[in-house]
Parts: structure tokens; sequence; C-alpha cells
């Protein structure tokens, strides 16, 4: 066994479970400059539910699911944010902090489905279907935010759009999430093609092989999944239920049908449950590293900026969806 040093050492013993002996002192002197600078800089880091471990559970000062992000982010005192998660997430935090300084450590960590559609898409899309509201997933730009009249997330999809109260709503950009809600809902859904580059690669095949090599193993699937894949899972919900789930039921033996490092941060808190890990890496959530992490701090780059004209727009899609 390698000597940790302190006072890493007491981090360690959150995390020995998901990160071998040998990796750790390769973190420690990155971790331990971070909690200095956020001290210095009072800064607070949010971290995303798909960040590794060494992140996830050394150095963020909070974690969670798209919405709980963009909900602490709207609470925060401290005087920087930094974002260990993907652009759009910043952007958010961005949106609800404007007189903050909100930093990402790679502007290049972007997303598949806000990729998928641009403000002109939406436009488009309200001509084609008059009187329909739209309803927009988080994973998007802050320009198509602009063009929306709500936001949502995994966690609140089908509450928002039951919310709205009308027969029929565009539902932007992730086809699978709106047809998951249009599973669930009377509510005529509208979708558009986007997807996740993650999620749509699992399928009904996997889950079948799954429980045949693992018998009595309990599958959990976002609903950034196919349909078919969701209707083959035991249980669906944003990655933030997925953890809840775990801590409440304790399966013996579970998979997260999801991005790779979600297994590691919810096992460091569940010893007795065993995970079965096939899952997907997210290059862009991958993006972000202790390094980067750090010369966000030290640097402070960087920063995300959104302009005044679509910041407004955007920020009330965001507002009425916190709102409800
Ligand atoms: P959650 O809101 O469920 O954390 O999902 C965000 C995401 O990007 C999933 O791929
Ligand atoms: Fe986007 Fe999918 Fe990565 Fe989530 S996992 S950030 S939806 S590409």
């Amino acid at each position: 066994m390698l000597d940790v040093p302190a006072p890493a050492s007491a981090l360690y013993e959150k995390v020995k479970r998901v990160i071998p002996p040998v990796e750790w002192p390769v973190f420690v002197d990155d971790i331990e400059a971070i909690l200095a600078l956020k001290r210095q800089r009072n800064a607070v880091i949010l971290a995303h539910n798909y960040q590794t471990p060494e992140i996830f559970h050394c150095v963020a000062d909070i974690t969670g699911d798209s919405l709980a992000l963009a909900r602490k982010a709207a609470e925060t005192e401290a005087d920087v944010i930094v974002l260990a998660g993907v652009h759009f997430m910043a952007e958010t935090a961005k949106l609800l902090n404007p007189g903050k300084t909100v930093l990402i450590p790679d502007m290049e960590a972007g997303c598949s489905l806000a990729e998928s559609i641009t403000p002109a898409d939406v436009r488009l899309m309200r001509q084609r279907y008059p009187g329909a509201p739209v309803v927009t997933y988080v994973n998007t730009s802050a320009a198509v935010k602009a063009e929306s009249d709500i936001c949502c997330t995994s966690s609140n999809a089908r509450a928002v759009v039951e919310s709205l109260a009308v027969p029929r709503v565009i539902m932007l950009p992730d086809e699978y999430l709106a047809m998951n809600i249009a599973a669930e809902t009377d509510v005529e859904i509208i979708a558009w093609k986007g997807h996740c580059e993650v999620h749509e690669r699992f399928t009904p095949t996997d889950i079948r092989q799954l429980r045949e090599g693992n018998p009595g193993v309990v599958v959990l699937a976002h609903p950034e999944c196919p349909p078919e894949v969701v209707a083959e899972a035991d249980f669906s919900g944003s990655t933030a239920a997925m953890s809840d789930y775990v801590g409440r039921e304790k399966p013996a033996c579970v998979v997260l049908l999801t991005e790779c490092s979600m297994s590691d941060n919810v096992a460091v808190a569940h010893p007795e449950v065993d995970f079965v890990r096939p899952c997907n890496l997210c290059p862009h959530m991958k993006r972000i590293t202790l390094a980067n992490i750090r010369s966000a701090l030290a640097e402070n780059r960087h920063e995300v900026r959104i302009d005044p004209d679509i910041a407004d727009a955007a920020r009330r899609a965001v507002e009425r969806m916190l709102a409800k």
C-alpha cells in the first residue's frame, strides 16, 4: 500500500473504493491547490454527477443533476462559481448569477443535444405548430433558451409539460426524452430529432444480456435513453433520481444505464450494493479535470459571458422552470 500524503489522506478514505491507491498520488497536489484557491477567491465548485470521483468527492462543494445545480447556483453567496460539467450548465449558472464570475475549465465541454438545435430551428417549429408552447431541455444554448417559453430538466420534464395546462407542447431538442415523457402523459408532445450521443447507444439487447449474466440485477436507465430501453428498465429517472433510487431501495445488484462516472460516485456511499458497470463515457464531461479546474481558479479562465440581448429572455425561461 502506498503512503497517502496528509491532509488529503482524509479525503482518500472517502474514495478508496473507486480510486486505486496507485492513482491517488497523481491527484493530491491539484486537490490541495484547488482547496486553497477556493478559500482565497471565495469560490464554489458545482459538479455534475458525471464528473470523476476525484472531482466529485474531493473538491466539489455542490453536486447533483442539472436541476439541483441550477437551483444551488441561484442560491450561492460565493463570488466565483466554477462549473465542473458542460457548457450549457455553466451558461445556466451565469444566467442565474449575472453579476458573478462563472468559470468553465474547458470551453470545448459541449453536448450533442445542445449542438442539435439552433434558435432559427425553434422559430421554425413555432411557425409550424402555432400556439404550442416551447418547452426546452436545459441541455441547450442560452440562445435557444431565449426562444423558448420554459425550460425543463429530466427531473421535472413531465411536471413542467403538465403545468402548462395545454393539449399540445413542442418539446426540444431530445427526441427520446420527449417520447419517454409522451408515454407518461396525455399531453401531445411534438419532438425534435436531437439525441444524446452517450445514451442513444444503449439497446434493449444490452439489458437482456445484462439480466442473463447477472440474475436479479436491477436496471436503471436515464430518460435520454431510447424509449425501448426505458420500457425494459426497472426504473427511469434523472441522474439524481437514479442515485436516490439506489439509496432508498438498496438493490443487491444494480446497473445504471448512463455515463460511467455515475456508478463510481454513487458506489462511494453504498458499499453494500454491487454495481455492474457497462457504461458509456461522455467525452464532453471528461474534458474537465483537476488540472484545468486548478488553472480555472488560478488564472480566472474561462469566463462564461452571455450576450445581454439573449440573456434576459433565456433567464426568464429558466426562472419559470425554477418557480414550478
Ligand atoms: P441530469 O439532469 O439527469 O443530471 O442529466 C444531465 C445530462 O446531461 C444527462 O446526460
Ligand atoms: Fe450531453 Fe449526453 Fe454528455 Fe449529457 S451525457 S452532457 S446529454 S452528450
